[in-house]
């Protein structure tokens, strides 16, 4: 039995070469034996590194359930990585227990993610004071730094403090901040982003934007749609005790109902009720779920229901792709845009005019395609009447890239033309940008993806010349998918 004992900081990297060097040397699952801190046992000497290649989306699933507290993750992830060698495409049967299993342990840490993008409290640290940094939770000295410093306790359920910190790192890139929690923690100076073990709850100072907090908090809250197992489910009490806002939750409850009457008194605007209309009517009709997911039909019957970001919760309905099962192209766009929204149709809109257009001019029949999107819910900003689109973030793209890889299982494309970035990133995990990629098409482990702009970048073109010349290269590059095809 070989013995692996993972550190208890930096564990995913030791159990990502420990996994490589094993299933190198060949040693199967059931000869390891994974432990993490300081077991009974030590570490028994690893082979040395060999030549391991895993299909994309395994390091993709593996980063995420490393980050699950479950102890037998390791040994699960060795398992598959070990199965994955034999058959390459075992991660697209979501109908394997152990893949199901490990689906699972992603989803709960995703879950998780985001409740901490939400529920996460900066509080300023005074100057004088300063910055909770030491182990023991007592606050430390951080010199005259003149940038604002600021810090946060959380109590997540996973380890997900290191995947999920660049979030903030990006959003609060302009101060210094500490995430503490109790098993880890994230400091960001000057722009560089460390982590560190976790600490005791810290006594932090309350904060004036308190109050903002909770104006904006008592603002947006709309008491048309209390829902309060969906609230509880989406804000469970557990994070209440650090939300400032969450004080006011008991009030604004109390007045509900009023402010219902005061709001169906006043007019509402034709957009958000033609929408909410269809979509009472989309989820009267909706087909049940399926039990599981054998075929084309039951994945879209099973995407009607889908929970897996929170897009659906304002959009009308699920977009599903399409076109014929056994199409050889497959187009990807972003997400449904407001007219595909209310119809519960790909590419019915201005874009999708570009887009038959360019089809036409390249001799692609629409309907020997499967036409669908790396997002499968509308994501909006209201404004009055109208419903602003919103690019998804990284994390609505995660999560629908399991139905997009459905769609693939499924219909087996022998080429996938990503339109626009967020098609791009779903489906190469590449965010570089498309200005040298475009018309070009790169191998990924689902086959070939060809790459070209999306027909409302060219629809957002100011100048006249630039958006006729991304058009035709838009023609071109249809014109040289079914060149490829043929
Ligand atoms: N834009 C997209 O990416 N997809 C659609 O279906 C419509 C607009």
């Amino acid at each position: 039995m070989q013995v692996v004992v993972l550190p208890a900081t930096g564990w995913r990297e030791a159990w990502r070469d420990a996994a490589r060097r094993l299933a190198g040397a060949g040693v199967p699952p059931g000869e390891v034996a994974w432990q993490t801190g300081a077991g009974l046992f030590a570490s028994d000497p690893l082979p040395p590194a060999g030549a391991v290649t895993v299909p994309r989306a395994f390091v993709d699933l593996a980063d995420t359930v490393l980050c699950h507290r479950d102890p037998e993750r390791f040994a699960l992830l060795y398992a598959v990585l070990w199965r994955l060698r034999g058959d390459r495409g075992l991660l697209e049967n979501p109908a394997d227990p152990l893949v199901a299993r490990l689906n699972g342990l992603a989803r709960a840490v995703r879950r998780d993610s985001h409740k901490m993008r939400a529920f996460v409290r900066f509080r300023e640290v005074p100057a004088a004071v300063p910055a909770p940094l030491s182990g023991d939770g007592s606050l430390d000295c951080g010199g005259d730094a003149p940038r604002r410093r600021f810090a946060a306790w959380f109590e997540p359920d996973h380890l997900i403090v290191a995947r999920t910190a660049p979030f903030f790192a990006r959003r609060f890139a302009d101060m210094d901040w500490t995430i503490l929690t109790p098993d880890e923690r994230a400091d960001f100076r000057d722009g560089v982003l460390t982590q560190g073990p976790g600490a005791p709850r810290p006594d932090l100072p309350p904060d004036a934007s308190e109050a903002l907090w909770a104006t904006y908090f008592t603002n947006i809250f709309n008491p048309a749609r209390i829902k309060l197992a969906a609230m509880r489910s989406e804000m469970p009490r557990k994070y209440w005790k650090n939300l400032p806002e969450a004080r006011e939750i008991p009030a604004m409850l109390a007045d509900a109902e009023r402010r219902v009457g005061v709001m169906r008194s006043a007019q509402a605007t034709v957009a958000p009720v033609r929408a909410a209309a269809i979509s009472e009517r989309y989820r009267a009709d909706m087909p049940k779920a399926p039990d599981r997911i054998d075929s084309l039909a039951d994945a879209c019957r099973a995407a009607a229901h889908c929970t897996r970001c929170d897009l659906h919760c304002h959009a009308t309905q699920t977009v599903w792709g399409e076109g014929p099962a056994d199409a050889a192209l497959m187009i990807v766009g972003e997400q449904p845009g407001d007219h595909e929204d209310l119809s519960g149709r790909p590419f019915v809109g201005p874009a999708g005019g570009v887009l038959d257009e360019a089809m036409a001019a390249a001799g692609v029949a629409r309907d020997r395609v499967w036409l669908t999107n790396a997002v499968k819910h509308f994501k909006f900003t209201p404004r009055g009447k109208r419903r602003l689109h919103q690019s998804p973030d990284r994390g609505e793209i995660d999560a629908c890239r399991w139905w997009l890889d459905l769609e693939r299982r499924f219909i087996q494309p022998r080429l996938i033309m990503a339109l626009g970035g967020t098609a791009a990133y779903a489906l190469t995990g590449s965010k570089t940008g498309l200005g040298r990629r475009r018309g070009t098409v790169e191998e990924t482990a689902a086959g070939p993806v060809m790459l070209s702009w999306h027909p409302s970048y060219i629809l957002r073109l100011p100048d006249a010349g630039a958006a006729a010349e991304a058009r035709a290269q838009l023609t071109e590059d249809l014109a040289q998918a079914a060149r490829l095809l043929a």
